[in-house]
């Protein structure tokens, strides 16, 4: 899709992420005191910013960084609902201390899906963080150990997380718009 066919307004900024994943390390650092090792798993690939920023403030722990990738929403803004998992860990968990980094929890399938398949490896620890939370969006039970912001049913971007592989780089989160004269607006900039 043409960046001229949609809007993103700023729905939480990058200050107020920054702030949110420096409090969310502090409960984490708490909950994972005196670990010999802990391994953080990014979900790929719209945790990358997140696990990026959170590793950084978890530095008084030992850290090891992992990543795994489950079969993606494509370019579709629907789940598919059938999660696979296309890309393992490197790492060993069995017996360690986990943390699944992801960016956000839509209708919670990844994400249950994912931990699930963890703890058959059974991690002495399998906790879960995400940045954002869209509980009215649930489909199966599922709820993050820690969540930085919960938000409404409204389509975002930024901060890792993309609207059909774009706009993972902005660094706050933006919710999408799409004006009806959107097109007809363009080409009349054009003219
Ligand atoms: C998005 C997002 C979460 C997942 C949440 O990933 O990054 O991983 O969807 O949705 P759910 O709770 O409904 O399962 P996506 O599959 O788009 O892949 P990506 O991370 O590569 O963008
Ligand atoms: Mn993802
Ligand atoms: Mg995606």
């Amino acid at each position: 899709m043409n960046r001229t066919d949609y809007v993103i307004d700023q729905m939480i900024s990058a200050k107020s992420i920054a702030a949110r994943v420096e409090s969310l390390a502090r409960a984490i650092e708490a909950e994972f005191a005196g670990t010999d090792q802990l391994v953080i798993v990014g979900l790929l690939r719209g945790s990358f910013v997140f696990i990026a920023d959170i590793a950084r403030e978890l530095s008084n722990l030992p850290v090891e960084v992992d990543f795994l990738e489950a079969s993606s929403y494509g370019n579709s803004m629907e789940s598919s609902r059938e999660v696979r998992i296309l890309k393992d860990l490197r790492g060993e968990i069995g017996g360690r201390d986990v943390l699944v980094v992801e960016d956000i929890v839509d209708t919670g399938h990844t994400l249950a899906r994912v931990t699930e398949y963890l703890a058959t490896r059974h991690p002495r620890k399998l906790r879960t963080v995400a940045l954002l939370d869209k509980p009215s969006r649930r489909e199966v039970d599922f709820r993050a150990d820690w969540v930085g912001f919960e938000i409404p049913d409204e389509f975002v971007v930024g901060y890792g997380i993309d609207y059909a592989q774009r706009d993972r780089n902005l660094p706050y989160i933006g919710k999408v718009r799409f004006p009806a004269n959107a097109e007809a607006a363009a080409t009349d900039g054009a003219a």
